[in-house]
């Protein structure tokens, strides 16, 4: 399968930031053998979705309002993200589950809301430093996943599903390649007991993912992919995961 490198930019960027960012992603983008996509906070959509036409890398937003519409201040709705032509949608970073108190429910639902709309959502999934200690990491992102799973039914093999462990994000800490490939094979197993489609889906890692350690995670066979954060937002860095993802 074609792999999948996206960058998440988190609360970073400016107009002029991004403009140069991209710019210099683009320039080479005609060398990439895997696909690409940058997730901006939802201020920057519209100017991303005017840089990034008729280009290879697609957009992605951070995250989306379980409601359809409505009576919710400050939220946006999956029908709003797709006017701007977002093509994914972050959901449940841990971030959010962990600031914003978010559920497996309310994730669960932000994914179907994503789908409803012809947007792939990016769910993620991940262990606490707690529960990896504990020895109770494939439960934590078995549940996790099950309440996706649960909730999308037959639509789960239209996911792109993420483990980032949560103790790597940020941190500099990365889960080996095996122990990164463990927990995929692990969601690839559950993937597979709810769809016959399963293979198909992208289960990309997340977790301090850099030009370093990319090429080592990325030869797993059930890593298909990346979700990057610090490291997106260097051109140079970014490109030199795109150039390992193949
Ligand atoms: P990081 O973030 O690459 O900066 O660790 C990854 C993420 O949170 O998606």
């Amino acid at each position: 399968m074609k792999k999948l490198m996206v960058g998440n930019w988190k609360m970073n960027g400016s107009l002029d930031a991004n403009a140069s960012l991209i710019g210099a992603l683009q320039q080479d983008a005609s060398t990439w053998h895997c696909d690409v996509a940058v997730c901006a906070p939802s201020v920057y959509l519209a100017q991303l979705h005017t840089l990034l036409a008729g280009g290879r890398i697609a957009l992605g937003a951070q995250d989306l309002s379980a409601h359809e519409g409505g009576a919710y201040t400050g939220e946006v709705s999956a029908a709003m993200l797709k006017d701007f032509g977002v093509r994914y949608c972050i959901v449940g970073h841990s971030e959010r589950r962990q600031y914003h108190q978010e559920s497996d429910a309310d994730v669960a639902v932000k994914a179907q809301r994503a789908l409803a709309a012809g947007i792939t959502p990016i769910v993620c999934v991940g262990e606490t430093l707690a529960q990896r200690e504990a020895g109770q990491t494939e439960e934590a992102v078995k549940r996790q996943l099950a309440a996706v799973v649960h909730t999308n039914g037959h639509c789960i093999s239209e996911i792109v599903l993420a483990y980032e462990p949560v103790w790597a994000i940020g941190t500099g800490k990365t889960a080996t390649p095996e122990e990164a490939q463990h927990v995929h094979h692990v969601l690839r197993a559950q993937l597979q007991a709810a769809s016959q489609h399963a293979d198909r889906v992208h289960i990309l890692y997340g977790g301090s993912m850099n030009a370093a350690n990319a090429a080592s995670l990325l030869a797993q066979p059930d890593i298909d992919g990346g979700l990057i954060g610090g490291a997106a937002l260097q051109a140079s860095a970014f490109l030199s995961m795109i150039a390992a993802a193949h």
